[in-house]
């Protein structure tokens, strides 16, 4: 308990900018059941960060059950089940599993607000779940994909999801330099095994995220390296997958500037992306009007 206690002290520190801690309870039943989707949120203009190196997101069981009733839905917020209480520590936490963390982070990291289906775990009697995130100003992150050239006198954040736009072929390149030393800090880093090759962070011919054995990487909150050249990020011909993200703190010394220098990325799109109402409303077309015309057109 102490160490998680620095830890969140610590990682304070590192963001040198002015973010509010949260912990938002939501309660625990097998999927489907009364008041299984939890909804974390931010002010206007702020965006969430998850903190899930102090094993934050946690099944946890109260010290005192003896009031718990079923959940019903009208109750998710007021049912005394689904928190903590007057006993305030639960007896017994335990961290969701890998899979349920990638899920949560996937849907969460760099949004307003989201909401997210409860973790569970079979054969386990939990009360509730705890999630522990911070909101800090979405202006301050950065997208990858942007040109810019922008200069911080604290952190500088640079960002990257294939949710929103699901582009190919992207090509370009951010460089991040300081007069001092860069701390360099992921908050999640998400590439599969097909893109990670193409995404390349490294500094002085140094890489600061490698490709695991099975070709992918995976990195929550983490301190990564603290660096004195300057940081490139790199994709070349990245065609991301939906669930690819990029998000990194860069922490200049103190009183130091931060430079942020990217080229914008070129890419080629494949058209307008098909979404399945898309690609309906593509196949309607071609036999209410296209296959018509051809047909006419073969008469005339
Ligand atoms: C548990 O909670 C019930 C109802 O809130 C209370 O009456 C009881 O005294 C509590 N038991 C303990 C051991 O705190
Ligand atoms: C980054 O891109 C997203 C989506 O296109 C946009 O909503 C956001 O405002 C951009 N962030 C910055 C700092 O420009
Ligand atoms: C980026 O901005 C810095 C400081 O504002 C400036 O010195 C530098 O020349 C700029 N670089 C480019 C490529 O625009
Ligand atoms: C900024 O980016 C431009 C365009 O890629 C590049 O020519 C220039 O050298 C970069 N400047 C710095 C200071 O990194």
């Amino acid at each position: 308990m102490m160490s998680s206690t620095s830890g969140i002290v610590l990682l304070v520190v590192y963001l040198g900018v002015c973010v509010e801690s949260k912990l938002s309870y939501g309660c625990y039943g097998p999927p489907g059941s009364p008041c299984t989707k939890h909804t974390l949120s931010c002010a206007k203009g702020e965006v969430i960060s998850l903190s899930d190196n102090l094993g934050v997101i946690t099944f946890a069981k109260k010290l005192n059950t003896s009031s718990c009733e079923p959940v019903l839905q009208d109750e998710c917020d007021t049912n005394s089940c689904c928190k903590p209480g007057d006993d305030s520590k639960p007896s017994d936490v335990m961290p969701v599993s890998e899979a349920d963390k990638i899920l949560i982070y996937n849907q969460c990291s760099n949004k307003e607000s989201c909401t997210v289906t409860s973790p569970y775990k079979h054969n386990s009697d939990y009360n509730y779940l705890q999630y522990f995130y911070f909101c800090m100003l979405g202006s301050k992150v950065n997208n990858i994909t942007d040109k810019q050239n922008t200069t911080h006198s604290r952190s500088g954040f640079l960002y990257f999801t294939g949710q929103t736009k699901p582009s190919s072929h992207l090509t370009c390149s951010c460089e991040v330099t300081s007069p001092g030393k860069i701390n360099v800090i992921s908050y999640f880093v998400n590439l599969s095994p097909d893109t990670c090759s193409r995404v390349k962070i490294s500094s002085q011919n140094r890489q600061l995220v490698k490709c695991d054995h099975k070709g992918g990487a995976l990195i929550f909150n983490k301190w990564l390296d603290q660096v004195k050249e300057a940081i490139t990020i790199d994709f070349d011909d990245f065609s991301a997958k939906r669930t690819d993200t990029i998000w990194f703190e860069f922490g200049p010394e103190r009183d130091k500037e931060l430079n942020i220098n990217c080229t914008g990325c070129i890419h080629i799109n494949s058209g307008p992306a098909l979404t399945p109402a898309g690609f309906k409303l593509g196949v309607v077309t071609a036999i209410t009007i296209i296959i018509p015309l051809l047909i006419t057109g073969r008469h005339l």
